[in-house]
C-alpha cells in the first residue's frame, strides 16, 4: 500500500484524490489517509501531492514510519467503504493527528 504523512497534515491538497482509480484516499479532519486494503499500489497518487506527503510502504521516511500504522487504523472502526466519495469527510483524525499542535507549512 502507499501511505499519506505529516506533510499533507492541516494542507489537505486533495489532488491525489483525483488521481486514484480505486477511490482509496479517504479524508479525516485535517489529513487525508490511503485505505491499505483497498489501494491497489497503481502509484499514481504518489507524484502529484505538491508537499510530497505521500510514499510507498517501504519508502516511508523514518521519522513518519508512524504514518503507516495511523493510515490503517484510521479505518479500524470505519471498515472499508470501497470508496471514498460516497462517505465524504470524517469529521476525526487519528489519534496521532489530532494530537498534533497546527502545522504551518
Ligand atoms: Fe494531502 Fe498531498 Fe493528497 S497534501 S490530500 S496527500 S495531494
Ligand atoms: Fe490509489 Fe495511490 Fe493506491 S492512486 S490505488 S492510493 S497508490
Amino acid at each position: 500500500t502507499y501511505v499519506i504523512a505529516l506533510p499533507c497534515v492541516d494542507v489537505k491538497d486533495r489532488a491525489c484524490v483525483d488521481e486514484c482509480p480505486v477511490d482509496c484516499i479517504y479524508e479525516g479532519e485535517r489529513m487525508l489517509y490511503i485505505h491499505p486494503d483497498e489501494c491497489v499500489d497503481c502509484g499514481a497518487c504518489e507524484p502529484v501531492c505538491p508537499v510530497e506527503a505521500i510514499y510507498y510502504e517501504d519508502d516511508v521516511p523514518d521519522e513518519w514510519r508512524d504514518y503507516t500504522v495511523a493510515n490503517a487504523e484510521f479505518f479500524a472502526e470505519i471498515g472499508s467503504p470501497g470508496g471514498a466519495a460516497k462517505v465524504g469527510v470524517y469529521d476525526f483524525d487519528h489519534s496521532l493527528v489530532a494530537a498534533l499542535p497546527p502545522q504551518t507549512h
